[in-house]
């Protein structure tokens, strides 16, 4: 318990501590990531983590609203910290709006902070890889987001096998609820009604909907469009939607990128953020094990709702909660023994340090990762030490090598030697 000086203190609850050996996961996720959105052209940004209480207010999702970390300054500013990054890119793109090349496509990872009730999968902080592309209207930009991230996971090793996108549109949502007269304005709370499903009971979102504004008869038929279960389902109630048309067209794009495989077309999939307009979507495991690896769409009214021009946006965050957990489940033996340094180097006597630590800088100026001896020790000692993976080479030297001028360096998985000189 913080705070508990008998027992010690621990990290606040639903905070984490990184030790190194969890370093290593989370390095190779924030590398592999950076690597994915440079590989498909998009450009860094970042922000601070804290960010005004009101353009979080007005722009996350209400959900997320009640989980924001919210505190005064000195000065009497209502601050807090960003429970997601998407208000704040909207307000960084507003800011230059005129000045901005269009379309733009930004990437960055952020630490976000919600206070959540802490379960598998959920924690009060975490770390999002954010992409967006904002000034592109067609799906184009919906499969470049989405093949970006494919291509990360495939890095990652998670397979097609492993994991499935789950699409929807909320326009063709709208399209659905026009067909039984539901008038525009209750839709953005009948889905955010029924994104909860799962999380809260259903009489409670059916509750939802009414205080909403919707009648008994409404309801009834809100629920009746989750009762269509694939895209011919839906194709017979609303053949000329062009919504439709553009679910379509995304399939085809990203048959062209080579993962249409990986989708899956979900009526539940809604996301519970307020500003998505369009395309959506959720990338599960196979098994529907875990909770959504990342989720994202298409926003239309994000840059208007805060004084900005009109511009369409599409984007996604991909946490590093559910990814790990995924990782443990679907590939248990990945990251065991992975060389964390190139090599090792030790030395017997106090009098053979000046030539480790020539060698150990040479080494260093050739690009090697070094982790040289702070004291001498004996051969046993550095050998079994050095020998648990953590190394790809050792070399140990003692009064001979220096004699020599020469040591040997042990390729620890081949257990092959080749001779170095000292200098
Ligand atoms: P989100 O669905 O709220 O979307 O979060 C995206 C991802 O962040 C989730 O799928 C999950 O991997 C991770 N995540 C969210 N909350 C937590 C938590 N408490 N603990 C661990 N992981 C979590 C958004 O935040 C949107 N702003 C994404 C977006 C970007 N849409 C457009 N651009």
């Amino acid at each position: 318990m913080p705070g508990n000086k008998e027992q010690g203190f621990s990290a606040p609850r639903g905070m984490r501590d990184f030790y190194p050996e969890d370093m290593a996961l989370r390095n190779r996720l924030f590398d592999t990531w950076r690597q994915a959105a440079e590989n498909f052209g998009f450009k860094p940004y970042d922000a601070c983590v804290v960010e005004s209480l009101e353009l979080l207010k007005r722009k996350s999702g209400e959900e997320i609203v009640d989980q924001i970390y919210h505190f005064k300054d000195k000065s009497n500013r209502d601050l807090a910290l960003r429970p997601e990054m998407t208000p704040t890119l909207a307000r960084m793109v507003s800011a230059r709006q005129g000045t901005l090349s269009l379309p733009l496509k930004w990437h960055t990872i952020a630490q976000c902070f919600r206070y959540e009730r802490t379960t598998r999968g959920r924690k009060r902080e975490h770390y999002q890889w954010n992409l967006d592309i904002l000034g592109e209207p067609s799906v184009a930009a919906e499969a470049e987001i989405l093949a970006t991230a494919v291509s990360a996971l495939e890095k990652l090793g998670i397979t097609g096998t492993m994991l499935r996108i789950h699409f929807n549109s909320r326009a063709l949502l709208s399209d659905l609820l026009k067909t039984v007269d539901i008038s525009e304005a209750k839709h953005p709370a009948i889905f955010l009604a029924l994104d909860k499903r799962g999380k809260i009971p259903d009489e409670a979102i059916s509750e939802l909907m009414h205080k909403a504004g919707l009648n008994d008869d409404e309801t009834a038929k809100a629920w009746r469009m989750l009762d269509m279960h694939t895209l011919d389902d839906v194709r017979q109630t609303v053949p000329d939607s062009p919504a439709l048309a553009q679910l379509d067209e995304f399939i085809r794009v990203c048959a062209s990128y080579g993962f249409a495989d990986r989708l899956m077309f979900d009526m539940s999939v809604i996301r519970g953020l307020a500003y998505y307009t369009g395309i959506v979507f959720e990338a599960f495991d196979i098994k529907r094990e875990f909770r959504a690896v990342f989720g994202g769409g298409r926003y239309d009214n994000l840059l208007t709702e805060i004084g900005g021009q009109p511009l369409s946006g599409v984007g996604l965050g991909f946490g590093d909660v559910v990814i790990a957990e995924i990782i443990n489940a679907y590939l248990p033996n990945d990251g065991e023994s992975r060389p964390e340094c190139d090599t090792a180097i030790g030395y017997m006597e106090e009098s053979q340090r000046s030539a480790a630590i020539l060698l150990a800088q040479k080494l260093r100026s050739e690009g090697d990762s070094v982790d040289m001896a702070l004291a001498p020790e004996k051969p046993k000692k550095f050998f079994t030490r050095t020998g648990r993976g953590s190394y790809q080479k050792a070399v140990y030297l003692g009064p001979d090598d220096i004699e020599r001028g020469s040591a040997r360096i042990k390729d620890l998985a081949s257990r092959t030697e080749t001779e170095i000189t000292l200098s």
